[in-house]
């Protein structure tokens, strides 16, 4: 079976999409299979020329079952599932869907409340810092933000993905045959990180979800994993 991963949450902008394409890009040159699924039905699908990996549309809900059915009996795999903005229904099906929880969030006082809000409706979610600021000034207020965090909150808050500009290449339609340096570094590392939540599941909080078994019980996701501390890339 296929390890699912969502990247969801309720603001606009936070880097759903760029992350799910990047995660994939990274996982690809990792040499594991990825696929990336759209389930935004605001925007259309992006082609898969080019790509190291497959992407999917899936933007009903039908077609996001047939999928969950595909990717279920193609073990090794990992699907990305990309969420939309606004759509707290969908994202609370994503999230029962998905064995790992990503809410991407901007060093911005709205995406910190945005977040702080998801962490709390989604008890096995991750807070992944995005497009996180290089320069010092903008990275040390970025940090004093995530500081102000409620304290049972911090913890569940991941290393940051950096800013790249690159990253932009991976949502084109027509893709370059060669990717910046920069970008296959950054993507790589996200990937080892999230490769590295899913191999240390006892850590983090990982839902074990199998077609055909029942629930796991509560204590497969422990409540307050101790990553933060312990992930760096
Ligand atoms: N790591 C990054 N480095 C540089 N730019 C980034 C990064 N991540 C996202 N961006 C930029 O941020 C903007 C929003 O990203 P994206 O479209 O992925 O967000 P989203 O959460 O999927 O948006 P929506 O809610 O509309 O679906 C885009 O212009 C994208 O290029
Ligand atoms: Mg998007």
């Amino acid at each position: 079976m296929a390890e699912i991963i969502c990247v969801i949450g309720n603001k606009g902008g936070t880097g759903k999409t760029t992350l799910s394409h990047m995660l994939c890009h990274g996982l690809a040159l990792l040499d594991r299979r990825a696929a990336c699924v759209m389930t935004d039905e605001l925007r259309e699908p992006l082609r898969a020329e080019g790509r190291r990996y497959v992407v999917a549309d899936a933007r009903s809900p039908k077609a996001r079952e047939q999928m969950m059915t595909k990717l279920r009996n193609l073990p090794g795999w990992i699907g990305v599932l990309d969420g939309g903005a606004n759509r707290t229904d969908t994202d609370i099906a994503l999230y029962e869907l998905s064995n790992l929880v990503l809410l991407p969030f901007r060093d911005s006082a709205e995406d910190l409340r945005t977040v702080i809000q998801d962490l709390e409706r989604f008890p096995r979610a991750h807070a992944l810092p995005s497009q996180w600021p290089h320069n010092r000034w903008q990275l040390e207020a970025a940090d004093r933000l995530i500081a102000t965090m409620p304290a049972h909150l911090k913890s569940r808050v991941l290393p940051p993905v950096m800013a790249v500009s690159s990253s932009k290449l991976l949502l084109q339609t027509q893709l370059p045959d060669y990717f910046p340096t920069a970008l296959n570094n950054s993507t790589r590392a996200l990937a080892q990180m999230i490769l590295g939540m899913t191999e240390h599941k006892e850590h983090f909080a990982y839902k074990a979800v199998a077609p055909s078994l029942p629930e796991p019980t509560k204590s497969a996701a422990p409540a307050t994993p101790p990553y933060a501390s312990t992930i760096r890339h």
